[in-house]
């Protein structure tokens, strides 16, 4: 996970920590906030939402520890991950501070060289360690009541549902992490419900377990058959239930893990190999140089105002990133003309966005960004190209990356004309809304570069 549209708040007393930490983050695109005590601190990270806070300990007010405490006995903030950061490293003060909840601890002195790689560190843990959900199914009250409260002492998140047809309508609001079932139930059985998990290609992976009775020993047979995880016989120790379930979370986490980190693998590197390819066309003119990095940055940032889901604006950047692939298609003669484009010139130009899209049909794993490339200059009123879409007709990544593509074009020089001020530039991409570009998009990067200043 990178640090890029990730919401921190900093909380130091010192300006010049506060100042030298913002930069450094905000270098890497990440959106800060500072606040110069605990008190502070505290007030602003109840209000508003943060991936991650990072606390001095020696601060007026509220220190850092007692700041720390605060903020995971609170609901709102329990998950948020803390990094300490400290002037002290003795053991001791390491040790408080994990007691505290902290999740890392670094020394004031490493902060410039360890903070980012600590940072992705602490990040990648917490979009793991969620807190797991445990959805119980069961139409005996009694039942219910004792799993529920013995999962949710060992910190389970729990859920109940008193029959199949009800736990059914349950895992289609949100997708627990493990599925406990009885056998026999009213409306919808054990039997029927378990089917209709393992035949969702969305829940197979869901491991499901089944409550049964001696004397449903064939029934359960034919449940592992359907793709039920394992069984347990009822009576059983909630201890050992615990267990169970702690150990099945655990292999099964461990499967996504590696399934994730092997198509991210192959993924990469053939990202990699792409955006090389959109790197070196763009570092032949000098204008163009790290445009695309640039736009990808921005609409990170307004996806995440979108509360797009981290994987959404993970393909969204990609996307951003290689938006211009199709040049590669393009005669020289024609993409590094100095002047401007005579109509035949600027008519093969414009077959950049199909050329892009085209390369990537041969490509599966990128299938879903297509749309984003073949469509970055449609325009909103239908006036663009090359399908002369208009409104929502044009997929949402395409009109994002149209506005933070004007945005950067009009900020830097291009071979005709000088760089516009950053203020003009806002002014033109405001004349352009609702006409050229999507005015829910131009809103949220208005509201995005109002909010953070230096993009
Ligand atoms: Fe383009």
């Amino acid at each position: 996970m990178d640090i890029d549209a990730t919401r921190i708040l900093i909380v130091d007393d010192s300006a010049v920590v506060r100042k030298s930490l913002t930069k450094l983050l905000e270098e890497s695109g990440a959106e800060v906030t500072a606040a110069e005590d605990g008190e502070k601190g505290l007030e602003i990270a109840l209000s508003q939402s943060f991936d991650l806070i990072i606390t001095d300990v020696e601060m007026p007010k509220l220190g850092g520890y007692a700041l720390c405490l605060k903020l995971k006995n609170n609901p709102a903030t329990r998950t948020t991950p803390v990094i300490i950061l400290s002037t002290q490293d003795s053991d001791e003060a390491i040790e408080r501070g994990f007691q505290a909840g902290a999740t890392a601890y670094i020394s004031k002195s490493d902060a410039m060289s360890q903070l980012k790689k600590t940072i992705e560190k602490v990040l990648d843990k917490s979009s793991f360690k969620q807190e797991r959900t445990v959805l119980v199914v069961d139409d005996s009250k009694t039942i219910r009541f004792l799993v529920e409260k013995g999962l949710s002492e060992a910190g389970f998140h729990v859920l109940t549902a008193t029959n199949g047809k009800e736990g059914l309508a349950m895992v289609n609001i949100r997708v627990p992490d493990l599925i406990l079932s009885d056998i026999n139930m009213p409306e919808m059985n054990g039997i029927d419900f378990c089917k209709q998990i393992k035949t969702n290609p969305e829940w197979t992976k869901v491991p499901f377990v089944v409550m049964s009775s001696h004397s449903e020993r064939s029934l359960v047979r034919g449940m592992i058959d359907q793709g039920a995880t394992t069984y347990i016989v009822k009576p059983f120790n909630l201890d050992q239930l615990v267990v169970t379930i702690e150990n099945l979370l655990s292999d099964h986490f461990l499967q996504l893990l590696e399934d994730k980190e092997r198509l991210d693998s192959e993924r990469k590197m053939m990202l990699a190999s792409i955006i090389s390819i959109v790197t070196a066309l763009e570092a032949r003119h000098e204008y163009a140089q790290g445009h695309s990095e640039a736009v990808a940055r921005i609409v990170a940032g307004m996806g995440k105002a979108l509360k797009m889901a981290p994987e959404e604006i993970d393909l969204l950047k990609i996307a951003a990133k290689i938006h211009n692939l199709g040049y590669v298609a393009i005669p020289d003669k024609i993409l590094l003309k100095p002047g401007k484009l005579s109509d035949e010139e600027y008519a093969v130009m414009k077959q950049h966005p199909i050329e892009g899209a085209h390369i990537l049909t041969s490509n599966p794993a990128l299938k879903d960004i297509i749309p984003a490339l073949r469509s970055h200059h449609e325009r909103y009123d239908g006036a663009g190209y090359p399908d002369g879409l208009k409104k929502e007709e044009i997929h949402l990544w395409a009109r994002m990356i149209a506005v933070a593509d004007t945005y950067k074009a009009l900020t830097s020089v291009r071979p005709y004309r000088s760089a516009q001020s950053k203020e003009k530039a806002l002014e033109l991409i405001a004349d352009l809304r609702g006409n050229r570009l999507c005015p829910k998009c131009v809103d949220v990067f208005m509201d995005l570069i109002n909010k953070n200043p230096n993009r």
